[in-house]
């Protein structure tokens, strides 16, 4: 056995790794459990881990892809979100242990002045204060003050926007890939299982996004709702922040499907009401 080597890039993409699922894991703080329920005592394999930007300068995809491609990986699918006004891109190392890399990014370009402007804000607060190439970038959350006021009007345009503009660049979900479970077989027990420990399953678009014939299904839980406090408020209040995702794949396909993708966005949105038993 060789001992670990601190410049061994391997080394560092398992710390940057375990820094994500860190982050992750303080937003999404059933995760631990539902892997529990999933998988028992056996870690999940992480198909892919989520992240939001924009497309501004410096943190558009390519920019905050840096540390990624460093550690090896390669650029793969490119995605258009006409509705959503997204661009996404996918990432993958040749070994296939590491988890892929999904970065989506709004087109700023195409909202209003408003969002234009809050856009700005982050862009240049970012540019000020952080390094978007640097490996842990990517757990730094929100540098800039909150206002309910704007949150609610950049709602009103995009539950993306208003999502970035509160929790900023941490993972946005993890994924576990089913294929891989011992027990569970298939989307819909992975469902029901989660179902009967009290968890929401996100249904637009129906509980389970895509086909074997695409070579893809996907669901989601519901985000967790956090406190956040705004800077206009007195006291916090419950905002949808990160959720977890659940892959099936199909016939050695290792991209994403669009129209599967464009509704597991909506796992963050606050109109999505959980009405589980508690
Ligand atoms: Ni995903």
């Amino acid at each position: 056995m060789s001992k670990p080597n601190r410049k061994n890039p391997m080394m560092t993409l398992d710390r940057s790794l375990a820094q994500f699922w860190s982050t992750y894991r303080q937003l999404s703080p059933l995760a631990q459990q539902i892997q529990q329920i999933l998988s028992g005592q056996e870690p999940p394999i992480n198909d892919h881990i989520a992240f939001r930007t924009l497309n501004l300068d410096p943190i558009q995809i390519e920019q905050i892809a840096q540390p990624f491609l460093k550690f090896g990986y390669q650029a793969k699918g490119n995605y258009i979100f006409t509705a959503k006004k997204l661009q996404a891109k996918h990432f993958e190392h040749p070994k296939s242990a590491y988890p892929k890399i999904f970065i989506s990014q709004l087109q700023v370009d195409q909202f209003s002045p408003f969002v234009r402007d809050v856009a700005q804000v982050i862009k240049q607060q970012v540019a000020d204060t952080q390094s978007p190439t640097d490996g842990l970038f990517l757990t730094s959350g929100r540098c800039w003050p909150i206002q309910k006021r704007i949150y609610d009007q950049l709602l009103a345009e995009s539950e993306y926007a208003a999502w970035l503009y509160v929790f900023g660049f941490v993972p946005n979900h993890f994924t576990i890939l089913v294929n891989q479970l011992s027990d569970l077989t298939d989307l819909a027990s992975v469902n029901q299982r989660l179902k009967d420990h009290g968890f929401c399953i996100n249904d637009s678009g129906g509980e389970i996004k895509g086909s074997p014939s695409v070579g893809l299904e996907q669901s989601s839980t519901l985000a967790a709702q956090l406190p956040v406090q705004f800077d206009d408020l007195r006291e916090p209040i419950s905002i949808p922040a990160c959720y977890y995702e659940f892959a099936k794949r199909y016939h050695g396909f290792s991209g994403f499907v669009t129209d599967s993708a464009d509704k597991i966005f909506e796992s963050t949105d606050v109109k999505q009401v959980c009405n589980a038993e508690e």
